[in-house]
């Protein structure tokens, strides 16, 4: 297989790795950086540029998106597939976990256990969003936030009050949701590839911290997960399309409840922890799926 993979930096772990897996299966791997692309949007006839010349032609394409270039990715992505080439995550897929709003929204469409969540683009309603998400303690997250920066945990309505308000002054989005205390500061990313659980880790925030994130000190650990985390991590991916994606679950008292499903899952921390070659199975995931045109939207959508 020739393989193209849209990525920045192509000395990123987890670029690496996917790199090194589909060499070592014999197949080609190109590193494109995303924002050098250009196309030409002719009818009939898509194509893509790079470094002044035309890209050959690819069996298959791997988007390592970063959510600061969402926009731009996401249309150099849809270009390969308007040229047929198959994609580990189609550009839809993507567009949708991008949204956090939209996410939660098509996992609570398929029934999939969620934190009771809360939204309101007035800020006259800031009472109204603590009331319907059960009251304080309450988590409040920026929509565009990530590795941990921007979800803070508010303890007394008043605090959370102030701490929305905050924030609407500031004009960003945020959401408001149900603190689950009972997660102990930990929570669980469970690693699916085409429709299986390939791997699950237990990720620990650092004492005093209920954020798990690795960024902010937290470790990871290697954890066997429950056939209900199971089930739930193949559901998620399922429902958001992506074929590849890591499902962050919270153990809540009455089950697991999704937090996120991101689609360009860093390999780094789960590879370590549980010493399974994920990046091989996805691109043997590939090998086995990518045929010419075989994308369901064909950049459509
Ligand atoms: N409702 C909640 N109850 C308990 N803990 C939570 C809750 N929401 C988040 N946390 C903790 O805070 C951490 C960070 O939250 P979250 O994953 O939503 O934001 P992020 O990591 O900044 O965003 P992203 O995952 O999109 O990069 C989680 O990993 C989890 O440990
Ligand atoms: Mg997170």
């Amino acid at each position: 297989m020739k393989i193209a993979m849209l990525a920045r930096n192509a000395g990123l772990f987890s670029h690496r790795r996917l790199k090194e897996a589909a060499e070592a299966r014999g197949h080609e791997l190109d590193i494109i950086n995303t924002l050098r692309c250009y196309m030409n949007i002719a009818s009939r006839r898509p194509e893509i540029y790079y470094n002044g010349e035309k890209l050959p032609k690819y069996d298959a394409v791997i988007p390592r998106i970063g959510a600061s270039v969402t926009f731009y990715g996401l249309a150099v992505l849809r270009q390969f597939e308007m040229m047929g080439v198959y994609p580990l995550n189609e550009s839809v897929a993507i567009g949708r976990s991008r949204d956090k709003l939209r996410s939660m929204q098509i996992l609570a469409r398929e029934g999939i256990g969620l934190p009771v969540t809360t939204f309101a683009h007035d800020p006259k309603q800031t009472e109204e969003v603590l009331r319907l998400a059960g009251g304080a303690p309450l988590v409040i997250k920026l929509l565009e936030g990530t590795q941990g920066i921007g979800v803070v945990l508010a303890d007394t309505d008043r605090s959370a009050k102030s701490v929305i308000e905050a924030f609407r002054g500031a004009n960003v989005n945020i959401l408001v949701q149900e603190f689950i205390k009972e997660s102990g500061g930990t929570d669980i990313r469970a690693l699916v590839v085409g429709g299986k659980v390939v791997a699950a880790m237990k990720r620990s925030g650092a004492e005093g911290e209920f954020r798990s994130n690795l960024h902010r000190g937290g470790s990871a650990t290697t954890i066997k997960i429950s056939p209900e985390e199971r089930s739930t991590a193949i559901r998620a991916a399922k429902a958001m399309g992506l074929n590849m994606c890591g499902v962050d679950m919270l153990r809540a008292n009455h089950g697991p409840v999704v937090m996120e499903v991101n689609s360009s899952p860093g390999l780094e921390g789960v590879e370590k922890a549980t010493g399974i070659d994920i990046a091989g199975l996805a691109i043997e995931f590939l090998a086995k799926e990518a045929k010419p045109g075989k994308t369901k939207t064909r950049g459509k959508g």
